[in-house]
């Protein structure tokens, strides 16, 4: 089994997702803690599935370090083999990265490397592309700049808000999520290699 810690910042749907993925008795993968850097919506779906949680509120440290080393901290206690970043709004400083190398993967509603950063559905929208995308990559010291696991791309349509478009790229981005983790799970995605 392979044992994930999730880490979100808002309403956790691809969390959800994962969840219940791993009610299958079949999927080789079990959430063993959710975490979050604020007090999180999601944080019910921990409730309701009866997970443990924690928060490590950046808004609590004085330094970006400082909020990253209670991370570490907080993190190791799951012995996770994977930390998915599933709608996790914050950059991770260099000693959380040195801590997990490659098993730290994370969704991106958009085909990167297009349209990186906190708000690729806007930012897609405000280009006028007629496709963007869903990506689930491995985390590096840059903004969405890892190696690409899986990707796919979704149609723009013209009467398209950022929320209609959003909804439709979540729909793939919690597909996409819950295939690489059972690819890493079975051996077919190899992170010491991404
Ligand atoms: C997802 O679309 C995720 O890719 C995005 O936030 C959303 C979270 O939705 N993450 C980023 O934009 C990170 N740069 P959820 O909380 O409903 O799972």
């Amino acid at each position: 089994m392979l044992r994930l810690v999730v880490m979100i910042s808002g309403g956790g749907s691809n969390l959800r997702a994962l969840l219940d993925a791993c009610e299958d008795v079949e999927f080789p993968a079990r959430v063993v803690a959710i975490g979050a850097d604020r007090d999180a919506d999601g944080l019910a779906h921990a409730e309701e599935y009866g997970i443990p949680s924690f928060v490590v509120p950046f808004n609590a440290f004085e330094t970006r370090e400082a909020w990253g080393d209670e991370l570490v901290d907080q993190l190791r206690q799951w012995d996770a083999d994977l930390v998915v970043l599933s709608g996790f709004m914050r950059l991770l400083p260099p000693r959380v990265l040195a801590a997990f190398g490659s098993a730290l993967i994370n969704t991106h509603p958009a085909y990167l490397p297009e349209f990186p950063g906190a708000h690729a559905v806007r930012d897609a929208l405000a280009a006028g592309v007629s496709q963007t995308g869903a990506s689930v990559i491995v985390v590096d010291g840059g903004v969405d700049s890892g190696p690409i696991l899986a990707q796919e791309r979704i149609e723009v349509r013209p009467d398209d808000t950022e929320g209609t478009l959003h909804d439709r790229i979540k729909l793939v981005e919690r597909r996409l999520l819950v295939d690489v983790v059972l690819d890493v799970a079975n051996g077919r995605i190899d992170l010491s290699r991404p």
